[in-house]
């Protein structure tokens, strides 16, 4: 899994496509919204510093094929709403981590169920991936219900694994296999 090719996908109300300057304060809108960030494994940003930080940091991760995030464009045009990544990845047994966020102006319209749909078939497809994995805190209902829609099964439960801000939280890990992803197509 070489250097990502700064891939865009479409999809009916999104064009997802790789971060850039001048999507700090849209980043800032969404990474420092406490709301947000609940159950993040960062408190939220504090300015915008820490957007430039990203956007410099996703560029060498993408040209290094470690990491790639999405920004969520509406298709009609304006500041991204939210972001889409694949990480972590494991050359040989191909697999990757997801991550996700979205505006809290933003949620319950099916905007982030839309954008990975299409995240995911780039990675099964494209990037040739056999498992996808997410990590996320029992307690975010709303992601887990995310995740159940796109047909990731919840695997376990880790215990204590993240301390922020001084908060102890659990992580249940939810997994995506390529047959799954494949068959859910069919049916
Ligand atoms: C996780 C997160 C992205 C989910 O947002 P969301 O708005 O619930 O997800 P979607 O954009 O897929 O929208 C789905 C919701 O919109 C509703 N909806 C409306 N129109 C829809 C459509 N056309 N298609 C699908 N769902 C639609 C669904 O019923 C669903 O609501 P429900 O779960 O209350 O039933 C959001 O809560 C978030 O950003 N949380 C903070 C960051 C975070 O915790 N990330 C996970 C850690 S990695």
């Amino acid at each position: 899994m070489g250097a990502f090719d700064s891939p865009v996908l479409h999809t009916p109300r999104l064009r997802l496509r790789p971060l850039r300057e001048g999507d700090e304060a849209a980043l800032l809108a969404i990474f420092g919204d406490a709301r947000v960030m609940r159950y993040w494994s960062t408190p939220p940003w504090q300015g915008l510093e820490q957007a430039r930080a990203l956007v410099a940091n996703d560029a060498a991760a993408m040209a290094a094929g470690e990491a790639l995030r999405l920004g969520l464009e509406p298709a009609d045009g304006g500041a991204i709403v939210g972001t889409c990544t694949l990480f972590a990845f494991a050359a040989s047994s191909r697999r990757a981590e997801m991550g996700y966020n979205l505006a809290f102006d933003a949620w319950g319209a099916g905007l982030m169920t839309e954008a990975l749909e299409a995240l995911l078939a780039h990675g099964f497809g494209a990037l040739g991936l056999n498992r996808v994995e997410a990590d996320i805190d029992p307690r975010n209902e709303a992601s887990a219900r995310l995740l159940g829609r796109l047909g990731f099964a919840r695997e376990g439960l880790l215990r204590e694994r993240w301390i922020v801000a001084g908060e102890k939280s659990d992580s249940a890990l939810y997994g995506l296999l390529r047959a799954d992803w494949q068959a859910r197509r069919r049916g």
